[in-house]
């Protein structure tokens, strides 16, 4: 390729970056996969290394990192940060090494090998000790001051263990563990607000929030993996020393680190680290190896964008592009109608992939998802693969939009969205097999009646066979009805007998749950068992009833209502009964409940879920605890719920007081303070 051919692929390459970049960053709605990106921009280094007068200020290589926004007080760093050379094959690893050695003269010393974790690089600074500041990476010189929002991550210390250096600078990574992300995107669902893409701009929107109250009511934990800058410290020689170090200041460290002396270990490293991807709490995209003796990376130094003394090794894609051959749709024990898409089949982070999910039909109509369009289909460790969207650029006029059927492909009745509702419905009620089906699967699930062995399959069985029609069937099950479906036999039927067994004696909280009412979760199921005790005052109970149980709104109270004078219920809670399925709970004794929390001060804040401030208080001293407005010393505890007060929360850190949240707080009413240890 001539100076004229290179400078012209080059414009080529920038351009197509710039507008990926923005897509990707701005946007956030890609069109390529990540590893198609990286693809283009190792083209635009190889070639800008082999012609550098043609590199200019403004090539996607000269950045660092993502655009500042203005949300935000600009924070200069104290040590501008790189980004990493990516590397995808082992024998890149090697010519690492040779570089390595071309650079000392002599081998590197030790190799510290690392998670790259996939969330949001930050930057804290510690001045004696003392949290004073946390800031997003930025352009990599200078980001955005997100200390409030921080401060409310338990996984990050206020202020340091033993004796601090004078000053600290730290980098990591805020990540949302991949639970709390499928929780808060069946949450924003349940609200219909905005979904997260990924588990990374989950953590990103979290973070970069206005209100910290907001971030402190989400679940993001950190991984510290680099000391910018240390002055009053031990003197250190090795990255794996300073990382032990910053542990024994009480700062997150990945355990999975580990320091080795060659490139052979490095592979091994690798391989493990890989293998293992998807048994992890978060998601990783890659190994960081770096060279471990400080002095070492000080003598091999930057290039323009990256250290030479580290690499990243990225694991094989876990995004696709494919065809989508059509959109279907489920429906749900609500009657629900969802989308999803059904595609060419495609390996994906190492499985085959064929259905994915593209949320609800609002969602796909923002997306501009089209049968026949080639899209990008994502995977995430045990997240549900999905739809990010359409590559818009290949399209040929042949793609057809999607519109939600007019009748159930199920049932036959119709499909309806009332205005101003957010889901669309099948209209087929228990005539509806899928409805049926999803309902029944409900039921047994581990939140409700907790049925060890009644699954899909279990179900599908007892469905195609004729043995249940509703949910009280379970109950009526025989044994011999059993025995002799394929792969049925004594052993399991007896299993799944006690199975069924047990669950005819399962809390009422767990029952009201397990009957679906609309609105009622665990958490007002709860309150309802709490208020009524049996099923049959529950149902016969008045509006004014049911509006007087704390924490119950309108909405609730109607639905509940609503449901109890449905015949089709009344008639189903009789069978249930008439089958041996308790609908009470015994009733607590009246007086004090206990003195499980005596002489103990605790402290509440925010706003609770399951219960007002004031019932959170009297619960706390009923139990012989006492309930105190500021956190001091001889707080045990400080219960934070959403929209926490900031300064009890940094007062409770700063006196080494344990901040728990709602869960555990209910969990210590209930066992007491041990329920923390
Ligand atoms: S070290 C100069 N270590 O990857 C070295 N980075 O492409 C700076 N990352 O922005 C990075 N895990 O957000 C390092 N164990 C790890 C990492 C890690 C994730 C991210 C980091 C950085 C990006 C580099």
């Amino acid at each position: 390729m001539d100076e004229q051919e290179a400078s012209e692929r080059i414009e080529e390459l920038r351009q197509q970056l710039r507008y990926h970049g923005y897509r990707y960053h701005v946007l956030d709605e890609p069109e390529i996969s990540d590893f198609d990106y990286d693809q283009l921009l190792r083209q635009l280094i190889a070639l800008e290394e082999e012609h550098p007068l043609l590199i200019t200020p403004d090539s996607p290589t000269q950045r660092v990192g993502g655009p500042i926004g203005d949300l935000f007080a600009p924070v200069r760093h104290l040590r501008p940060l790189f980004s990493l050379d990516n590397i995808e094959a082992t024998s890149e690893l090697d010519a690492w090494g040779s570089r390595l050695r071309r650079g000392l003269g002599r081998p590197a010393e030790g190799f510290s090998c690392e998670l790259k974790i996939d969330g949001l690089a930050v930057v804290l600074t510690y001045e004696e000790g003392k949290l004073a500041r946390a800031a997003t990476r930025g352009d990599g010189v200078t980001g955005e001051d997100i200390t409030a929002n921080l401060r409310t991550l338990k996984s990050i210390p206020l202020r340091l263990l033993g004796k601090p250096p004078r000053l600290l600078e730290v980098r990591g990574e805020v990540y949302m563990p991949l639970r709390a992300f499928e929780e808060l995107n069946r949450r924003q669902t349940e609200s219909e607000l905005r979904i997260f893409a990924n588990p990374r701009n989950a953590a990103a929107g979290s973070v970069r929030q206005k209100d910290p109250g907001i971030t402190s009511g989400r679940d993001l934990g950190i991984w510290i993996y680099q000391v910018g800058l240390l002055e009053g410290g031990p003197p250190l020689a090795r990255h794996s020393e300073q990382m032990a170090y910053l542990s024994e200041l009480g700062l997150r460290v990945n355990p999975t680190s580990k320091a080795v002396s060659d490139l052979e270990e490095v592979k091994k490293f690798l391989l493990e680290a890989e293998k293992k991807r998807h048994d992890r709490d978060y998601q990783t995209d890659g190994v960081v190896i770096k060279v471990d003796l400080l002095a070492d990376q000080l003598e091999l130094g930057y290039t323009s964008h990256a250290p030479r003394w580290a690499v990243a090794y990225k694991f094989p894609p876990e995004e696709q592009v494919t065809t989508l051959r059509d959109i279907q749709i489920n429906v749900g024990r609500t009657g629900a109608a969802t989308p999803f898409a059904v595609l060419e089949p495609v390996q994906v982070g190492g499985a085959t992939v064929t259905y994915a999910t593209l949320h609800n039909e609002d969602e796909l109509r923002r997306k501009d998802v089209r049968i026949s369009d080639k899209v990008i289909v994502r995977r995430a460790g045990d997240v549900i693969p999905e739809v990010v969207g359409p590559v818009v650029s290949v399209r040929t006029g042949t793609e057809k939009p999607w519109s939600m059927p007019a009748k159930c492909p199920f049932c036959g009745h119709p499909i309806e969205r009332p205005a101003g509702e957010k889901v669309a419905r099948c209209t087929g009620g228990f005539e509806c097999p899928s409805r049926v089906r999803e309902w029944l699967f409900h039921f047994a699930s581990r939140g409700a009646m907790d049925i060890e062995g009644m699954g899909y399959k279990t179900i599908d069985l007892l469905l195609r066979e004729g043995l249940i029609d509703d949910p009280a069937d379970i109950f009526l099950l025989k044994p011999e009805q059993l025995l002799g479906f394929e792969g049925w036999g004594e052993v399991s039927v007896a299993n799944l007998m006690k199975g069924i067994e047990a669950a005819r004696h399962r809390p009422l909280q767990r029952v009201l749950v397990a009957l679906g009412i609309r609105h009622v979760g665990g958490t007002v199921a709860r309150l309802l068992a709490r208020r009524f005790h049996s099923l049959e005052r529950l149902m016969s109970a008045t509006p004014e009833d049911l509006a007087g149980v704390e924490g119950l709104g309108q909405v609730i109270a109607n639905s509940v209502r609503a449901w109890s004078l449905d015949p089709d219920n009344i008639a189903l809670v009789k069978k249930l009964a008439d089958a041996g399925v308790s609908m009470a709970d015994e009733e607590p004794q009246a007086g004090p409940s206990s003195d499980l929390l005596a002489g103990m001060t605790l402290v509440v804040t925010g706003t609770l879920e399951s219960m007002s401030r004031e019932q959170a208080e009297s619960e706390i001293t009923s139990r012989g605890g006492k309930a105190a407005s500021s956190v001091s010393k001889k707080t045990v505890a400080l219960v934070m719920g959403e929209s926490a007060g900031q300064s009890k929360v940094s007062k409770a850190a700063e006196l080494g007081v344990p901040v728990i949240d709602e869960k555990q707080f209910l969990r210590v009413l209930s066992e007491g303070l041990d329920a923390l240890s």
